[in-house]
């Protein structure tokens, strides 16, 4: 079998239009990092700021993000690889809707396929219940650690949760970012 590039996936990805979200893009938001990444993060859809200029998590919630990478782990982004489940944004920041997630989810699958990851973080609910194949919530699903295609796969809330300041949830996080070091490091 010959295995297609992240490179040759990502010019797909640059061109597609498979779901409405094509319609509306600046461009499409492909992810970025280490192809030999040990960790990998997956969110949901870019935002504004991600949708100008092609990278994922560079707003607030990367912010965070990169914050709580520093502090828990000792890494930096391009130590590990960061991409979503739908890359096109969505119009005004809705959700995203299921098609769309179907017509995306070919891409990420190529994108963990080839990195193969020793753990996966997944941040909020669409990540999560994509990845686990289940209707169940972030808040009852964290906390463990699951398998995913010979990966651990690490549920956590979005970033944007903490922002919102619901209590516990920042803490929760570090928690989580705290279990992948663990995994990753010995
Ligand atoms: N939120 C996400 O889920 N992904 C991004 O890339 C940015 C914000
Ligand atoms: Fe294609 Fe995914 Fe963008 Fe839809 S969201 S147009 S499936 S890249």
């Amino acid at each position: 079998v010959v295995t297609k590039t992240l490179d040759r996936i990502k010019q797909e990805v640059l061109g597609c239009t498979k779901c409405p979200l094509s319609e509306h893009r600046k461009q499409p938001v492909f992810g970025v990092g280490s192809i030999n990444a040990d960790l990998m993060f997956i969110g949901e859809a870019p935002g504004a700021e991600e949708d100008r200029t092609g990278l994922p998590f560079i707003g607030r919630s990367g912010k965070l993000l990169d914050t709580l990478l520093f502090e828990e782990l000792n890494m930096d982004r391009s130590m590990c690889y960061i991409s979503n489940i739908v890359k096109c944004r969505p119009p005004e920041n809705r959700d995203p809707k299921p098609e769309e997630i179907d017509s995306c989810r070919p891409y990420l699958k190529e994108q963990l396929g080839i990195i193969e990851p020793k753990v996966i973080i997944t941040l909020g609910n669409f990540a999560t219940r994509l990845l686990l194949e289940t209707k169940t919530g972030i808040t009852k699903l964290r906390g463990k650690i699951y398998e995913y295609s010979g990966s651990s796969l690490i549920p956590t809330f979005h970033p944007a949760a903490a922002l919102r300041g619901r209590k516990g949830v920042l803490e929760a996080m570090r928690t989580d970012f705290r279990k992948a070091k663990e995994i990753i490091y010995g």
